[in-house]
């Protein structure tokens, strides 16, 4: 039998998880084949039903299905309720059980080049899905005290407050006459928007931190104008590539039980981005 395993977003053309993963299954001799699923909103719970057979190892998830498809599943990990995203599904005798492993990735990649310490001051950019992910990893990593800044305050608010809890995080508008001063005194700047995908900036060059660590989760293309303007004023620079590989080594450990080859998967996401 070969294991049916996959991605589902819309779009999903563009998707190098199945790349990364396939050189992974293939490594160990796994006989599975990951698929690339692009299912429009309408057709979520259809194909959601698809997955309770067992055949199936389970399944990626991503944008715009990462929060919808949680009311289809079964159970939760704590770390999935927590952010209130799923990213990987497992499936086992029928039933679906939803995880969230994007957090985690992305304090394996923070690690990898140092880390941050506990208590150092973090801004983060965007308060959508991806930063709710990476806010709950700050948090847990006890990183912090945390300032969100986004677009649209009110969601910056919401994150604030869904994740707060006792912790230090306050909320801006992405104009906001605080950021100045915040990203002046940060240890770590996250963005997390999609600004950057298309050589836009977010930050005028002179806002970018010069002491702290610039992480863009964006990994195409590998250097955005952010990470380029941090790089020019000296800061220490991490683009989205080791957060997207190690959010899917650990979907492939929820799903085979085995450790996965992340030199392979590192090379079959290069080659992949060309
Ligand atoms: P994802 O799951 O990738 O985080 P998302 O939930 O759509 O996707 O969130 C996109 C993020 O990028 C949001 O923080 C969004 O800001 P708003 O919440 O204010 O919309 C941010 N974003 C997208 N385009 C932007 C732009 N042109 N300027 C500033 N922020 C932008």
């Amino acid at each position: 039998m070969v294991w049916r395993v996959g991605v589902v977003g819309y779009p999903i053309q563009h998707s190098i998880s199945p790349a990364i993963h396939q050189a992974a299954f293939d490594a160990l001799g796994i006989p599975a084949r990951y698929e690339r699923w692009a299912v429009p909103p309408a057709d979520l719970p259809a194909w959601v039903a698809s997955l309770r057979n067992a055949q199936t190892l389970g399944a990626n998830v991503t944008v715009p299905h990462k929060e919808a498809v949680m009311p289809l599943l079964d159970t939760f990990s704590s770390t999935a309720h927590a952010i209130g995203a799923v990213n990987t599904i497992v499936q086992r005798d029928g039933q679906l059980h939803g995880d969230n492993t994007d957090a985690a990735g992305f304090l394996r990649g923070l690690a990898d080049i140092g880390g941050v310490p506990a208590g150092a001051p973090a801004v983060l950019l965007g308060a959508g899905g991806a930063a709710r992910a990476v806010a709950y990893a700050l948090l847990q990593a006890r990183i912090g005290p945390l300032s969100i800044f986004n677009r649209h305050p009110e969601r910056a608010r919401a994150l604030a407050a869904d994740l707060g809890r006792g912790a230090s995080v306050e909320a801006f508008a992405l104009d906001a006459p605080e950021r100045r001063e915040r990203l002046a005194r940060c240890a770590l700047l996250v963005n997390t928007t999609a600004v950057g995908l298309h050589g836009e900036r977010l930050l005028p060059p002179e806002e970018v931190p010069t002491h702290a660590l610039v992480v863009d989760i964006i990994y195409n293309p590998p250097e955005t104008p952010l990470l380029a303007d941090a790089a020019r004023r000296g800061a220490r620079t991490l683009n989205g590539l080791p957060m997207l590989v190690y959010q899917a080594a650990l979907a492939f450990e929820r799903w085979t039980g085995r450790q996965p080859p992340l030199d392979r998967m590192f090379a079959a996401a290069r080659a992949a981005l060309g």
